[in-house]
């Protein structure tokens, strides 16, 4: 059956709305089955916390210098998520960028649904991942825009108020671009690759290369936390995500050796993550890594983050240099459009995607 892909199933409803209702119950469609729901310990100290990584080191001796790369191959092999400090953004400029998406989600509603996405692009302000009937909904609304190809950047799909917000996404996001292209040259060469490897194969230079989307998330106050979830468990399907986390609220959690690890924001860092597309093209040395959002009864929480894709018709498969006798190619290559597509239907399903390319 062909997908209809220019609306969706049912009717949106914001998360915010229904926070700002004063209903002290969660409605049903946001309840997760039992196995699903998040435990709530909040006495329980963590053992375990992601890697978090100094680029400073970068610029040092020799020394320093292979002393951070290999902190970030131990990273990347066994985490596939760190925090990274001194990465060259400036900090108020990372602030001001939080404030005005903040700013955006405390707009009035008629304000924001200026902006109502539709699944063909989900560019603008939506609620839902996925156009599955009935599906089970997460406790967060978004907004969603293109930074690159300039080809799909256009300004006025973006909210233009808080007035500032134009330029402050445009500011913050060139930075992140330049900052992504450094992580993916550390991806590259800790790979034993030629440090522009994944810049290629992902479809490179100039203003029509790679893809680079933003999506401000606004994860209300839940009268129920303990019973839903923020954002579903999922991979990235791109290739990194640089994510600018809300330094006062915790929520995201990290699947490592079964259990769900929460990362507590260290101020000014950048949360960094590989997705399927790494996976992919590292022939599965590097792994994406399963995460997702626990929401609580306290605070709103705000989080930026920023995809790192392929150019739309790039097909991306395992790295010949990386595939041997002793590990052959881990899946068939695949265009980033055809892959995302698929995403854009089901909505967000822990690693199946990814896992669904392995040969059987
Ligand atoms: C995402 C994501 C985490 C967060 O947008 O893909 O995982 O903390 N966000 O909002
Ligand atoms: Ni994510």
């Amino acid at each position: 059956m062909e997908y209809c892909m220019e609306d969706w199933p049912e009717p949106i409803i914001n998360v915010q709305s229904i926070a700002e209702s004063g209903d002290t119950i969660v409605p049903y469609r946001y309840i997760k089955p039992p196995s699903h729901r998040p435990e709530i310990l909040k006495s329980t100290p963590q053992e375990q916390t992601i890697p978090v990584i100094n680029l400073a080191g970068l610029e040092g001796d020799e020394h320093a210098c292979n002393a951070t790369m290999h902190e970030i191959s131990v990273a990347c092999k066994e985490w596939g998520f760190f925090q990274i400090v001194n990465h060259g953004v400036r900090p108020e400029l990372m602030e001001r960028t939080r404030q005005v998406w903040r700013d955006f989600f405390h707009l009035p509603m008629e304000e924001k649904i200026k902006y109502a996405n539709t699944p063909k692009t989900y560019e603008g302000y939506g609620s839902r991942l996925g156009i599955e009937k009935g599906a089970i909904l997460d406790w967060g609304d978004y907004f969603f825009l293109n930074l690159l190809p300039l080809s799909l950047k256009n300004h006025n799909k973006w909210p233009c108020l808080p007035e500032t917000l134009r330029e402050t996404v445009e500011e913050c996001g060139g930075e992140v671009v330049k900052f992504c292209e450094k992580v993916m040259k550390m991806v590259s060469k800790s790979l034993g690759l030629e440090e522009e490897y994944m810049k290629r194969v992902f479809g490179g230079y100039g203003d029509e290369g790679v893809g680079v989307t933003m999506r401000a998330n606004y994860y209300p106050r839940c009268p129920q936390p303990e019973l839903t979830l923020g954002l579903s468990p999922h991979s990235d399907p791109g290739g990194v995500t640089v994510l600018l986390a809300d330094e006062r609220v915790q929520g995201l959690q990290v699947h490592k050796d079964g259990a769900w690890v929460t990362v507590q924001p260290l101020p000014h860092a950048f949360i960094v993550n590989l997705g399927d597309q790494i996976q992919m093209v590292s022939n599965a040395i590097y792994k994406s890594v399963e995460h997702r959002v626990m929401v609580n009864s306290e605070e709103e929480r705000v989080s930026i983050a920023f995809f790192y894709n392929p150019r739309g018709d790039m097909l991306i498969g395992p790295a010949k240099e990386l595939v041997t006798p002793a590990r052959p190619a881990f899946c068939k290559p695949v265009t980033w459009n055809e892959y995302r597509l698929i995403l854009r239907k089901q909505g967000l399903h822990g690693k199946a995607q990814v896992d669904s390319l392995k040969p059987s």
